[in-house]
């Protein structure tokens, strides 16, 4: 009974290319497929490396909006904070023709840390202006979202991963070991404007519980020993 099941099954594979389009053919292309993608050279062709080659380019289109959408210092009038004509067409640009995705704005420091802010609080004024909002409820979304800041923040941000997976597995020894390593707390940046260290809410990643983000970098099962490591990747 069991041969001949066997064989049923294996005249049912030979018989498959010629029923391609049904949804039979269709199962055993899709089986034919997949086996020839998990067994290609040099590795299997699995999950894992293909986000492993797409993440550089999801860095470079991240970072070619984050600088297309920075305010920079031509787009101020030199003698205030305010923007000048072709900041305001920026401004118009990111928050009417970006894809809604890539909408967030971004303000270039000043030359000391007043000027920056009067620059965050005018393109806030001039962003809820423009989307029918008060300007109470853009400093709302901006203060919700860890990724938003209206402070000037190092060249490095340590997000420590403080949502219960990575809590349970130790993020507050870690956030301990980088704010001893940096002196500073959290939510503080250093002196040399390197690094701000901050808390962070779940990134999705809790298979690799603690997780510690550097810009866009992700550290998975963080140990305390490897804090100096990790500040010394970032020169
Ligand atoms: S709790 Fe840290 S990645 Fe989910």
């Amino acid at each position: 009974m069991r041969r001949y099941l066997i064989a049923g099954l294996l005249l049912a594979a030979a018989a498959a290319p010629m029923a391609e389009a049904g949804p039979l053919g269709k199962f055993f292309a899709n089986m034919r497929r997949d086996y020839r993608r998990n067994n290609c050279w040099p590795d299997p062709f699995v999950a894992p490396d293909r986000a492993h080659v797409y993440a550089p380019f999801g860095v470079m289109v991240q970072n070619g909006w984050r600088a297309y959408n920075t305010l920079g210092e031509h787009h101020f009038r030199p003698d205030d904070a305010r923007l000048n004509e072709a900041g305001m067409n920026r401004l118009r640009a990111i928050l009417s023709e970006a894809p809604p995705e890539y909408r967030a704005v971004f303000v270039a420091g000043g030359a000391d840390p007043q000027l920056t802010a009067a620059r965050v609080a005018e393109v806030q004024e001039l962003v809820a202006k423009r989307l029918g909002l008060l300007r109470s409820d853009v400093y709302g979304v901006i203060s919700f979202y860890s990724y938003f800041t209206d402070k000037p923040v190092g060249k490095y941000k340590i997000n420590v991963c403080t949502g219960t997976a990575c809590f349970v597995r130790g993020a507050e020894r870690i956030m301990h070991e980088f704010s001893a390593a940096l002196g500073v707390h959290e939510g503080g940046t250093t002196k040399d404007m390197k690094f701000t260290l901050n808390g962070l809410r779940c990134v999705g990643a809790c298979s690799l519980a603690p997780v510690v983000m550097v810009n866009d970098r992700v550290y998975g099962k963080v140990t305390a020993k490897q804090v100096a490591q990790i500040l010394a990747d970032h020169p």
